[in-house]
């Protein structure tokens, strides 16, 4: 069931998207050559208490970190360690915040001293694929209209778009109906109504589409150990354009 969302209930979602993307951008800011991941989870969890926020990702599943750090070959949900960040890696910063019961969840990609043009074309990508999935986000559409402008985005620049993990509804609860595949054909699916506010989150590698759990039970690396990468915005969808709340 997808939970529409009332006037009052959005412009809290709003509030809770803000202050993800104050983290996400925050953290990204500090993220340099000899920084430890954990040590970027700590500065978010300070910052989340600091704005009277918490960690929607503490303790989901049993999850440990403040946050979600992918680093390079991890496609999503790196756990915080002591791996320190270096020149050339791209770097894949995942915050989920909630506010006064509702959960802004946003993600973005940062890039540390890169200089491969294939990279920079990879991450370019993947946030463009992430705009195209939004511009599609329009009421009367359906759920895979979303999914197929991000996958069109992405095979037309030559990469894959990763199936085992998908964008989702987000509200009151982090993972709520719709899943939101980023591939598949258009015009399947639920009908986009205003109201539904939806985590659209293309992961994108530059090899083989194909991905795998690692030891820790959490971290998702590429199989062929190429790089990937992750863009994620929590929107609404209106009458109009769909707006993102995760700015
Ligand atoms: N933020 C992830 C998503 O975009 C979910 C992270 S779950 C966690 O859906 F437990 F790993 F934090
Ligand atoms: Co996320
Ligand atoms: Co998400």
């Amino acid at each position: 069931m997808i939970v529409i969302k009332s006037a009052a209930e959005i412009e809290r979602m709003r509030t809770s998207g803000h202050l993800a993307a104050v983290v996400r951008d925050d953290v990204a800011a500090k993220v340099s050559p000899g920084i430890t991941t954990m040590e970027l989870s700590e500065y978010a969890g300070e910052l989340m208490k600091k704005l009277g926020a918490e960690s929607a990702f503490k303790g989901y599943r049993g999850y440990p970190g403040n946050i979600c750090i992918s680093v390079n070959d991890a496609v999503v949900h790196g756990i915080p360690d002591q791996r320190h960040i270096q020149l050339g890696d791209i770097v894949s910063i995942d915050v989920g915040v909630k506010y006064e019961g509702f959960i802004g969840d946003t993600a973005l990609t940062v890039m540390v001293g890169v200089t491969d043009p294939e990279v920079l074309r990879l991450v370019k990508t993947t946030e463009k694929s992430l705009e195209a999935g939004i511009a599609a986000a329009l009421s009367g559409k359906r759920v895979s209209d979303i999914s197929n402008a991000v996958e069109k985005t992405v095979t037309g620049a030559g990469f894959s778009v990763v199936r085992d993990f998908v964008g989702h509804g987000v509200g009151r609860q982090m993972h709520e109906d719709p899943q939101i595949p980023n591939f598949g054909p258009p015009g399947r699916g639920a009908v986009l109504k205003p109201g539904m506010t939806f985590a659209i989150e293309p992961m994108v590698n530059q090899g083989g589409a194909e991905v795998e759990v690692q030891a820790d039970g959490w971290t998702v690396l590429t199989r062929d150990r190429k790089l990937s990468a992750h863009f994620e915005h929590t929107v609404a969808i209106t009458e109009g354009l769909a707006q993102i709340l995760t700015i």
